[in-house]
């Protein structure tokens, strides 16, 4: 995978804006997959305003999301269907229509999970996925020893991830629930283009785990060192346990510019 070591958030965002934006010039109606959580709110951001600056087109990009809790009402403010209109779709002016993820409030959550696998096969596939990281490795909500090749399904949350995401729900972990319907890894890693972005020194340890360790179910993030288009975003505080740091910036200046991401 390619490492691109950024000196703080901003810079992060920018530089995945502006991987989506070629996407979305090079191919209109591509399909963008949209993690939540804090880390990406800075590509989220910048590919506002490129959109808003009139550099780039996103009126017919397609967007779908990573994982959604299960059992929140409809339209609660922190179901990820809310978070995703609320922080991608309504900011780039998308028509409603654009948008799907699987349904946290289905009766039948299995058969919820195969129907947004379906969907995501129907729409071609995810062109560009973006992730973030959990502090235990996770990507989308597939926990430590998720197998690799899982598909959309239901996941019980750790202690740690509820403890994590309990700021979205006044500080209250009681409120966080404790299942989710997440894309698989197996399913992430049809995407065609993977980026997962990782800020701050809380992220250190697991990025590490993820770039130089084992592949391995304990860190499922590690997965995408079978992927043959992923590329890791992190800031200097996320990298400063990568014991490669100086041969992943050298190489990172050396990139002809025209690869892009
Ligand atoms: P965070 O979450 O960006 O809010 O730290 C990341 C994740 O859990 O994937």
């Amino acid at each position: 995978m390619e490492v691109v070591i950024v000196p703080d958030a901003t810079a992060g965002g920018e530089i995945i804006a502006e991987a989506v934006a070629g996407l979305l010039r090079r191919k209109p109606d591509a399909l963008l997959g949209v993690a939540t959580g804090s880390t990406p709110l800075p590509i989220y951001t910048a590919l506002t305003a490129k959109v808003s600056g009139g550099e780039v087109d996103a009126s017919r990009a397609r967007v779908c999301q990573l994982d959604e809790y299960v059992g929140l009402p409809a339209g609660h403010p922190e179901s990820y269907r809310s978070v995703v209109l609320r922080q991608v779709v309504e900011p780039l002016g998308l028509p409603g229509t654009s948008f799907f993820g699987p349904d946290g409030t289905a009766e039948d959550v299995q058969a919820a999970c195969e129907e947004y696998d379906r969907a995501l096969a129907a729409a071609g596939g995810v062109d560009l996925q973006i992730l973030g990281i959990g502090t235990d490795g996770h990507i989308g909500f597939n926990e430590p020893c998720s197998s690799l090749r899982s598909r959309t399904r239901i996941k019980t949350l750790t202690e740690q991830t509820r403890v994590d995401n309990a700021r979205f729900f006044d500080d209250d972990i009681d409120q966080v629930p404790h299942h989710v319907i997440t894309q698989g890894i197996g399913t992430i890693l049809e995407a065609r283009h993977v980026v997962l972005l990782a800020t701050g020194e809380g992220k250190a340890e697991a990025v590490a785990q993820t770039v130089e360790g084992p592949l391995a179910a304990l860190v499922p993030a590690s997965a995408l060192q079978l992927h043959p288009h992923a590329t890791v975003v992190v800031d200097e505080a996320a990298a400063s346990k990568l014991k490669l740091g100086d041969y992943f910036r050298a190489t990172y200046a050396a990139k002809p510019e025209w690869q892009g991401l």
